[in-house]
């Protein structure tokens, strides 16, 4: 079985004087990450969850290889990641809201040029893409430009986009932000198929339904440290996870 080691993951950003000033600190280097370990395996959604600025976002862009560490190490299938990291990059499937669609661009040319991008076949990427446009329902608007989609389409163009091809590894950032009920149901039943299919996916939100929902591990993260990496039923021997998160966040609190 192949497992996604995260190994003591450290990340320190280094503020300019107007984010020192905004964040009214006068250190200038900020712990955004701080030792932080956990494993994600295949046909398990791990959910992440935190306060704004606890850590994940910086998380989910190293495991992702945008950004990197400045000490510990991730292993997928017990290589380091940097061992071949263009190997390991074409197996990932990243959503994230700081990564924009070129608004000129339509549904269908986005996913053309991604699907290129990645060394897929013409033929690879029209099937890939009929499978996954009628999943999210993206066929209608599919010759729409970017900048004339509604949050909820452009999110699912997104969606659809980070997966054209096939990735084993799915690491969504807050993949329902900015959907309605329905569309966000839409996509909590294609991470239900791709959990089914699989792969190992890592979620990040702020929306507890939606970890009870769909998540079979979760971790809360808080000022860039793990305070809790469980399955969920050891969180509901507890409580919910929301009673359980707040409990967390008091306990930080009165440190
Ligand atoms: N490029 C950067 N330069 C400086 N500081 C940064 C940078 N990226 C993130 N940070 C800081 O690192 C910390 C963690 O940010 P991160 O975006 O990972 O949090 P988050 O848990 O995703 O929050 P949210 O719930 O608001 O999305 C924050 O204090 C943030 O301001
Ligand atoms: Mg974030």
């Amino acid at each position: 079985m192949k497992k996604l080691v995260v190994k003591n993951l450290v990340k320190e950003f280094q503020l300019s004087r107007k984010q020192m000033m905004s964040q009214k600190t006068t250190n200038p280097k900020l712990v955004a990450v701080n030792d932080l370990s956990f494993e994600l395996t295949p046909g398990v959604i791990y959910g992440l969850l935190g306060p704004n600025g606890a850590g994940k976002t910086t998380t989910l862009r190293m495991i992702a290889s945008l950004i990197k560490p400045k000490s510990g190490a991730i292993y997928y299938d017990d290589k380091d990641i940097n061992s071949n990291i263009s190997e390991y990059r074409s197996k990932i499937g990243f959503l994230t809201s700081e990564l924009k669609l070129d608004e000129f661009f339509t549904a269908d040319d986005t996913f053309n040029y991604m699907g290129q991008l990645y060394g897929m076949t013409d033929e690879q990427i029209a099937k890939k893409k009929e499978e996954l446009f009628a999943s999210f329902g993206i066929n209608r608007f599919k010759n729409v430009k970017i900048k004339e989609l509604s949050t909820g389409m452009k999110q699912k163009v997104s969606l659809a986009v980070s997966l054209c091809h096939d990735p084993e590894i799915i690491i969504f950032d807050e993949p329902t932000n900015g959907l309605d009920v329905m569309a966000a149901k839409e996509v909590e039943n294609f991470l239900i198929n791709l959990k089914d299919e699989n792969h190992i996916i890592l979620i990040s939100t702020h929306i507890f339904s939606l970890v009870e929902k769909l998540c079979d591990k979760v971790g809360i993260i808080i000022k860039g440290k793990m305070i809790l990496d469980t399955t969920m039923e050891e969180v509901h021997k507890k409580g919910s996870v929301e009673d359980v998160f707040f409990d967390l966040v008091d306990k930080e609190d009165m440190q």
